[in-house]
């Protein structure tokens, strides 16, 4: 079976669900480099070896939600919780510029807070001002919001779908439905974002045939940009005392992700370097990943957006974590994109 699968990439013939769920429990180190090498032949192939830079600014972690993995979920009381106004997320944007990043992804718990009124003066604010893409990353609003945020400037939206079993999603989360949040992407691509979803590997009760049907459900949903990072557990949320996902799993489902998917953006995520602080963006990026999301957030509020604990960079300045990043890069013979790193199914909006 492993021959004809390895046959089935090299001829970019697409994968089923069987042939996924076998690759997904391989385990041997040598059969894993060589699904990592096809992966990342295929990254070459189809976005080049420019890795994109996008600024994260976590503004604000009051969220309305309780999902239960998380750790700055409604009911964990011993978060600090903060909000950055508007002039000093403007004042961060620029600072991300200054970096040279021609992006900034603008991300917090889901936080009414911040109204339309309030987001689309930031958004016109920066577009009037700086030369930067900006994706939202706010989860769950209304139709309309979203549509006046892409007029006001938005070009993208970040929201995964965190796993594609239904009876899962609903376990996880007491506030939102699956069927929902995947109305909610297709809205987001119909109004012109370039659109990006995700999942957790690892979560409780999760199986391989699961992340089988997420890969196949990326491609379904034909996304632009698609983040795989590892659950790790929060021991002050209600799945406390679960095992966190693996690296090894991750790395899995990205370089299959790649394979599939083919010129999407995949980031290697702060999860995943969380798991592995010595060479973990390294192997997402040499197994299929083309992105890289350095932290921004100013250092005063970085330790309160714990999603997950034991987060790297709490204690780097948005210029280290600029500086380390480059060299992880150019450690592995990458180079650092130099232009927005839009969509590349939508060049037309570049
Ligand atoms: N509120 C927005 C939303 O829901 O899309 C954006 C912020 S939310 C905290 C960003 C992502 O963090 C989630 O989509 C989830 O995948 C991830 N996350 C939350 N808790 C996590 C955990 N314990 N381990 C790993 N990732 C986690
Ligand atoms: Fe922040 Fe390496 S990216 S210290």
């Amino acid at each position: 079976m492993l021959n004809e699968i390895w046959e089935k990439i090299d001829s970019e013939v697409e994968l089923n669900k069987e042939e996924l769920c076998y690759i997904l429990s391989l385990e041997d180190p040598e059969k894993l480099e060589i699904l990592y090498q096809k992966a990342d032949k295929i990254r070459k192939k189809y976005v080049g070896d420019e890795v994109h830079l996008r600024g994260l600014i976590e503004f604000s972690n009051y969220c309305r939600n309780n999902c239960l993995y998380c750790g700055i979920r409604r009911d964990n009381k011993k978060v600090k919780r903060y909000r950055m106004e508007i002039d000093e997320i403007f004042e961060t944007v620029l600072l991300a510029s200054r970096l040279g990043y021609k992006t900034v992804v603008l991300q917090s718990g889901e936080d009414m807070y911040y109204t339309l009124n309030k987001l689309t003066e930031l958004i016109k604010r920066i577009k009037d001002n700086i030369d930067i893409a900006i994706t939202l990353s706010i989860g769950e609003r209304s139709y309309e919001e979203y549509e006046k945020l892409y007029e006001a400037g938005a070009d993208r939206y970040l929201m995964r779908f965190e796993t594609s079993n239904p009876e899962l999603y609903a376990k996880l989360h007491p506030d939102s439905s699956f069927e929902n949040r995947i109305n909610i992407l297709k809205w987001l691509k119909q109004i012109g974002y370039q659109t990006g979803s995700g999942i957790m590997i690892g979560l409780p009760g999760q199986t391989i045939e699961d992340l089988a049907e997420d890969i196949l459900m990326f491609k379904k949903l034909d996304l632009d940009m698609i983040g795989v990072g590892p659950y790790i557990c929060h021991p002050d949320t209600p799945l406390a005392g679960n095992p966190s996902g693996t690296a090894e799993m991750t790395l899995k489902v990205i370089a299959l992700t790649r394979i599939v998917t083919k010129n999407t953006h995949i980031p290697a995520t702060t999860a995943l370097a969380t798991l592995r602080p010595e060479d973990g963006r390294e192997k997402a990026l040499m197994a299929g990943a083309n992105v890289i999301m350095p932290n921004v957030t100013p250092m005063k509020y970085r330790e309160h957006y714990t999603l997950y604990p034991n987060k790297i960079c709490i204690n780097e300045s948005a210029q280290q974590c600029n500086l380390c990043i480059k060299r992880r890069i150019y450690s592995i013979g990458r180079v650092i994109g130099t232009d927005y790193g839009h969509s590349l199914k939508k060049r037309e909006n570049s």
